[in-house]
Formats: structure tokens, C-alpha cells, sequence
């Protein structure tokens, strides 16, 4: 591997010249990779080490959310088809029944400075200190402050580990606006010096947590029994109920959730990784369960609530650095990072309608097989009107291959 050696400090070209070589790329793949789009190259190449080109993904939109009363076109995100197409349904349906309602906590993000080789009265010490440690940390993130964030609180408390006991200092700060990660990790490197200092022992790891159990979204949508029929409400809560009892399951039926909120969070340029953290540790937090509950009213309406931690932004990180995803923002009109989360959890519960629907339904496979085919159909070769004859006869021959639609291809265009 001695060729990539100092890779980092290479031009893209170069990089590119040393995947040619070493890894079999042609000239004609070097410039697929530099199709960047919309992103340029050298704000790709600030944005991480090694970079040598831009992958896409397609960008689709959702209109018809109403959230709040409030009307949205939602940007999603994904390369899998049925997502948005469900999305769509669901939003739709539920916009049919009043919309959704939904509230968010304060942005608050939580963040932890590790203390070993604590004193024993280590509880104490910080306790007694706690007005100093208190300044410091308002001091730390005043910058938020203007903003109408900052500083809100502390706490401590100690863990027994096979490594001894440790301290565990925490502190909330309102991020507003942001993702929060950068005004979190600043102030816990800025404030373990003097938790040494006032506590003794040693700082380690000085990190926010990705469970950000104060800055919760929730949404709630009630379907109506004459728009989607009582006899679909009992399917679907026959399918909640799997979820709720086999784990096996529920993993799945979150995923689907986390389809929708996840395809929201890449649009938006947002931390996704972060948001499933966030989101799947919540879902364990007392077993794991489902991100959501579905429950029938005295109508025998159907009624879906979502709650869900959402560690997203509307300032900073990639926002800014990714055009596509200030557009996204722009499109979708949100005016903070609340009202996104908002967006979000309604998204992940229309998502989960949506699929649980369908697979107490018809099944999935439907409408997954016609965007599968279009796929493949496109893969074949196919352009413009031929996708969708092309479509249609796979769905005939009901054969969904690569192999089947060159064939179907070859044969429409006269052998
Ligand atoms: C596929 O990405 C998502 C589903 O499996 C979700 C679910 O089963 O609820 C359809």
C-alpha cells in the first residue's frame, strides 16, 4: 500500500492517478467520481481527507404534509424505492384527517467529561463547587446566548466500573439552531481542567452523548375509520402488536420509521449518524421497543404517536458546506431546528403507517416492484417512454431481472 502512502496530501487528480494504478479505475470511472453536482470539488476535498470524488443520491420531495396546520413540501433523501411513494400516501391520508400535531423540547444537547481516580467524596467536592463550575460553563457557551441559548444546568454521579470508580460530570446546554456537537465538545474540554482542579482526579473522555433525552419531537396524527376502513385499522394494529412483543420484528418496523427520518436528515445535510444513535438508543433505553404506538380511540379512529430524541440543525456542519442541503431547507421552510425535528417525527410516523399499511395489506412487494423495475429497466438501457413499456412487461411476465428487461429491451426494439 506504499503507493497511497502521504495520500492525504495529494491532489484529487493525483489520488485518482493512484487509483487507476493501483485499483484497476479507468478513465472514464475518474470522471464519474468527479461529478460532483452540485457540490464542488475543492469544498468536497476540505470537507474530508482522501477525498477523490462524490457519490449522489436522489433528492425527491413530499408536499403534502400538513403539520401543525401548517403545509409542507418535505425534501427526502434515498436511494430506496417506495420510501417517498409511502411517505406520500401516508401524508396525504393523514392531511385527509387533519394533518399531524407536533411539539418539540428545547434544543437542549447533553454532553459528559469522564473523571478518574476520583477522591471518595468526589459527589461532594463537585456539589460544594458547584456555583464555580456553573460560571465557567455559562462563560464556555456564551456564545449561544445571543442566540437565546446557552448554559442551562449540571449534575454529577458516579459510576463503579471493573476500572475503578468514576465521576460522571454532565451539563445541558440549548444549541438553538445547531446540531450542537462543536459548542458541546468546546465546553467540556474547556471545563475538565478545573474539574480536576476542584474534584481531583483525572479528565478522559470529554464528549456529548448522542442520547439527547432533552431534546425530544413528538407527533400524533389521527386516521380516520371512514377514510382508511375498520378492517385495516385492526391489520395495522395487529402488525403494531408484533412489533411491540418480538423484537425481531421491531427492529424492522423501526427501520422503516428511521427510513423517513433518515432520508429527511441526509436532505437536510444533518448528522444522520448521530440521529440513529440518538434514536436507537432511546428505543432501548427499558428493552427495546417500538419508536412509536398505534391505538384505537373511542371512534375507532386509529391513532399514531411518535416520540423520538433529534439531534439536528438548521446552521452549521454540512449545511453549511453543501448547497443541495440549503436548498432542501429552503424547500421544506422551516424556520428552526424544533420545527425540523417536528417535521422529522412526523415523517418517521407517516413512514411506519405507510409501511405497516401496506404490509397488512397488499404486501410490499407491489409498489416495490414497480420502482424496482424502473431501476432495472433504466439499468437495461431503456430511455424515456421505454422505461415504463419496458415496466409494464416485466410486470406481465411478472420476471423482475436485469437479464429480463435487456431482453424485454432487445425484443421492443426489434431484436
Ligand atoms: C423497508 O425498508 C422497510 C420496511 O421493512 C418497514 C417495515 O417492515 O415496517 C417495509
Amino acid at each position: 500500500m506504499s503507493a497511497f502512502s502521504g495520500f492525504y496530501k495529494k491532489t484529487i487528480q493525483e489520488r485518482l492517478e493512484i487509483l487507476k494504478t493501483e485499483r484497476g479505475i479507468s478513465d472514464e470511472e475518474a470522471k464519474v467520481l468527479l461529478d460532483s453536482g452540485a457540490l464542488e470539488l475543492e469544498t468536497a476535498n476540505r470537507m474530508i481527507e482522501n477525498m477523490v470524488g462524490v457519490n449522489h443520491l436522489p433528492l425527491g420531495v413530499v408536499p403534502g404534509f400538513v403539520i401543525n396546520g401548517k403545509k409542507y413540501v418535505v425534501p427526502m433523501c434515498i436511494e430506496e424505492p417506495s420510501v417517498v411513494a409511502g411517505a406520500a400516501k401516508a401524508a396525504k391520508l393523514a392531511a385527509q384527517c387533519g394533518g399531524f400535531a407536533a411539539d418539540a423540547d428545547e434544543p437542549v444537547m447533553t454532553g459528559q467529561v469522564q473523571l478518574v481516580k476520583v477522591p471518595e467524596d468526589a459527589i461532594e467536592k463537585f456539589d460544594s463547587n458547584k456555583g464555580k463550575i456553573a460560571a465557567k460553563a455559562k462563560e464556555l457557551a456564551s456564545g449561544m446566548e445571543r442566540y437565546g441559548g446557552g448554559y442551562r444546568e449540571c449534575e454529577a454521579h458516579l459510576i463503579e466500573t471493573s476500572r475503578g470508580k468514576m465521576l460522571v460530570a454532565v451539563f445541558y446546554v440549548d444549541v438553538r439552531d445547531a446540531m450542537g456537537a462543536n459548542t458541546l465538545n468546546t465546553l467540556l474540554e474547556g471545563i475538565a481542567p478545573m474539574l480536576e482542579e476542584k474534584i481531583g482526579g483525572e479528565a478522559r473522555l470529554r464528549i456529548l452523548t448522542n442520547l439527547a433525552v432533552r431534546r425530544k419531537a413528538r407527533a400524533k396524527c389521527i386516521w380516520k375509520k371512514e377514510l382508511i376502513g375498520g378492517d385495516a385499522i385492526e391489520k395495522i394494529l395487529d402488525g403494531y402488536e408484533l412489533a411491540a412483543n418480538d423484537i425481531y420484528r421491531c427492529c424492522t418496523h423501526n427501520k422503516g420509521i428511521m427510513n423517513g427520518v433518515d432520508a429527511v436528515a441526509v436532505a437536510t445535510g444533518n448528522d444522520w449518524r448521530a440521529v440513529e444513535a440518538s434514536v436507537h438508543a432511546y428505543a432501548a433505553m427499558d428493552g427495546y421497543k417500538p419508536l412509536n404506538k398505534f391505538y384505537k380511540n373511542d371512534e375507532g379512529d386509529l391513532v399514531g404517536e411518535i416520540e423520538l430524541p433529534l439531534t439536528v440543525g438548521t446552521i452549521g456542519g454540512a449545511i453549511g458546506t453543501n448547497p443541495v442541503a440549503r436548498i432542501a431547507l429552503k424547500v421544506l421552510g422551516v424556520k428552526s431546528a424544533q420545527e425540523l425535528s417536528m417535521v422529522m417525527a412526523a415523517v418517521g410516523l407517516a413512514q411506519n403507517f405507510a409501511a405497516l399499511h401496506a404490509l397488512s395489506t397488499v404486501g410490499i412487494q407491489k409498489g416495490h416492484m414497480k420502482l424496482h423495475a424502473s431501476n432495472l429497466a433504466v439499468i437495461a438501457g431503456a430511455k424515456g417512454e421505454e422505461v415504463e413499456r419496458v415496466v409494464e412487461r416485466m410486470a406481465e411476465q411478472k420476471k423482475y431481472s436485469a437479464e429480463a428487461a435487456k431482453e424485454i429491451l432487445k425484443e421492443m426494439r426489434g431484436g
